[in-house]
């Protein structure tokens, strides 16, 4: 007997006679042949996860069983494209049957009318092993495929370079034992289970995303993992779009997680707009968007993130840096509490299972910097926002996924507020990656420019102080080192963290300039508080137009002008050595 519908509870449906199906199947369910996943088999009970509407459905209707994992098909046409939490093209879904997504479209995923123009990099003959590249394909303007073997063992026929389908046999390979395999222009690959590498690397290079207070002040490496957490409209989404827009990874996979339909639509139509600063041309090219908005099943938000990170692994493992960023981690956290409460499973803390912590780092291990099986060398950092009600980082999503990750980027209701942007709460965030950036930067540049981070961050801390003096005492009772204290925490705040996105200049700020940014405020911190130290009063020190000039050096000195830093570092100068002149 077949397995049939015995129950349907939202997007869980419960399975009798099911004692031939196993967990984590992909099953298609009902008359409809809806997509789902079997999450549990008990005696002759199944209970099932499905990905699709199941308001269609009715009790003994047929289940049945596709003998794979639930998997995404991994292949060239992934890149510019729009997927759902499982791997739907979403595009072109819409294109033909409009906004509303029908249920029972089956396992459409990439398209296998397309040709594309194969090159070939084996022979008869050759051994092959897990992971090794057989063809290449230039998927997009800047990236190349590469096609990699899912077997080992020897090639017996190879086609000749030339143009494919998706489902042509290009290469085919006699295994170890005696097999004969076919490989073509994809592979599958179960989203629930990490790929293998060969060793796993220390973090060690810098994930350059041209904001000041990220590269700067809290370095992500590449391969790390981050958490931006905040509440309502303080910025998650924007930083999120920093990160895909400027960061300079290979590969860039956009998850849009039950956020609303209109902030994907705005991805969608801002995205192909967008120029990568690294190599001139769309962003799109390097770019796969996932999205899973608040109106499409819940059950497909739980996929979207494995869906997500697996086609990540699978272009680390071509030897790229990938950068996945999911907006919000949040809402995926309540799609899987959701149908926890469906599945009568006991509540922890604010009903999430108990095994909230664990699949969120589960989650998080899936980043980091590797030798893949080819030896290549690749990459995925992973960038999860954070959506607390209320903007408290004490429930239990931001809590756990702090847990899991090494940059903790809290955004700032106040600072949003008094349009301090990028949000980044200077106190509360913090970076593990600081001592690894450190090396990184003095290779690079021959300067400690973590030392005078640490430095100007020392500085924000004072400030802290001397604010809550200030508001005991008033502006009057400060010393003057307090007083100079303040306007260098203001040339930190205003000239240096605060970054205009909607500024040409600002939006994008090369390392170079950051640095010698850095070191002009730094300069002016140095000076000042030596001038003080030796006498010099406030009222000298203080020059209106040379914290002016400083401030607005983000603005003046454009990214390809650095040489106008010398002008700025002489006119500090001067007005200090004209005090040193005067007065000590
Ligand atoms: N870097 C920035 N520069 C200028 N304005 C910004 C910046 N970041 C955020 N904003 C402003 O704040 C608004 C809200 O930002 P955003 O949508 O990113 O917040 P959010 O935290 O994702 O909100 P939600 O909780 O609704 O998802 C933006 O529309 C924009 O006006
Ligand atoms: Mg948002």
């Amino acid at each position: 007997m077949n397995p049939i519908i015995k129950t349907i509870n939202g997007p869980v449906v419960v399975a009798k006679n099911a004692s031939s199906l196993k967990i984590r199947e992909m099953v298609s369910v009902g008359k409809l042949k809806l997509i789902g996943e079997v999450i549990s088999v008990d005696g002759d009970n199944a209970t099932i996860q499905v990905y699709e509407d199941t308001s269609g459905l009715a009790a003994n209707e047929e289940i049945v069983s596709t003998g794979r994992p639930l998997s995404v098909r991994l292949g060239p046409g992934l890149l510019k494209n729009m997927f759902d939490g499982i791997e739907r093209p979403l595009q072109k879904i819409m294109d033909e049957n409009g906004a509303f997504i029908p249920s029972g479209i089956g396992f459409e995923n990439l398209d296998e009318e397309k040709s594309w123009e194969v090159e070939i990099k084996v022979s008869v003959g050759d051994t092959i092993n897990v992971g090794d590249i057989y063809a290449t394909i230039m998927e997009t303007k800047t990236i190349e495929h590469r096609l990699m073997s899912t077997v080992e063992g020897e090639i017996t026929d190879v086609k000749p370079s030339g143009t494919y389908k998706l489902e042509d046999t290009i290469v085919k390979v006699k295994t170890n034992k005696g097999e004969e395999e076919e490989l073509k222009l994809y592979q599958y690959w179960p989203v629930r289970n990490p790929r293998p590498v060969k060793k796993v690397r220390p973090l060690e290079l810098l994930l350059n995303t041209g904001q000041r207070v990220l590269d700067v002040f809290f370095p992500v490496a590449k391969g790390g993992t981050v958490a931006i957490p905040g509440g309502f409209g303080t910025g998650k989404t924007m930083l999120q779009h920093q990160f895909a827009q400027y960061a300079d990874a290979d590969i860039i996979i956009y998850i849009g997680c039950g956020e609303r339909g209109n902030e994907m639509t705005q991805v969608l139509e801002e995205f192909p707009e967008l120029i990568d600063p690294n190599t001139g041309y769309g962003l799109m090219e390097r770019t796969i968007l996932i999205a899973n908005t608040s109106n499409m099943p819940v059950a497909a938000r739980e996929a979207s993130i494995y869906t997500g990170i697996t086609i990540a692994e699978y272009f680390r493992d071509m030897g790229y840096h990938v950068a996945l960023m999911a907006d919000s981690t949040s809402r995926w956290a309540e799609a899987l509490r959701e149908i926890s409460g469906r599945l009568e499973e006991i509540p922890a803390e604010e009903g999430y299972p108990a095994y909230l912590g664990s699949r969120l780092s589960q989650f998080y291990e899936r980043a980091g910097y590797f030798t893949n099986l080819n030896g290549s060398e690749g990459s995925v950092t992973l960038i999860g926002a954070v959506s607390p009600s209320g903007g408290d980082f004490s429930e239990p999503v931001t809590e756990n996924t702090r847990r899991s990750v090494n940059v903790f980027l809290g955004l700032d209701r106040k600072l949003a507020y008094s349009r301090h942007y990028p949000a980044i709460n200077w106190l509360t965030s913090y970076s593990n990656y600081v001592d690894t950036i450190r090396s990184y930067y003095q290779e690079k540049t021959g300067e400690d420019i973590i030392a005078v981070r640490n430095e100007l961050m020392n500085v924000l801390l004072q400030e802290d102080e001397v604010r809550s003096i200030l508001m005991l005492v008033g502006k009057d009772a400060l010393s003057d080192a307090q007083r100079n204290i303040l306007d260098v925490s203001e040339l930190i705040r205003v000239g240096f963290l605060q970054q205009n996105a909607y500024n040409d200049t600002d939006k994008y700020v090369p390392l170079d300039k950051q640095i010698e940014m850095l070191n002009v405020i730094r300069n002016y911190y140095h000076k000042s508080a030596e001038a003080i130290e030796n006498g010099v009063p406030y009222s000298k020190t203080y020059n209106s137009e040379l914290i002016n000039d400083i401030t607005q050096m983000k603005y003046t000195i454009k990214n390809d002008e650095l040489d106008k830093f010398t002008v700025l570092n002489n006119k500090l100068e001067s007005h200090f050595l004209g005090l040193r002149g005067g007065e000590y």
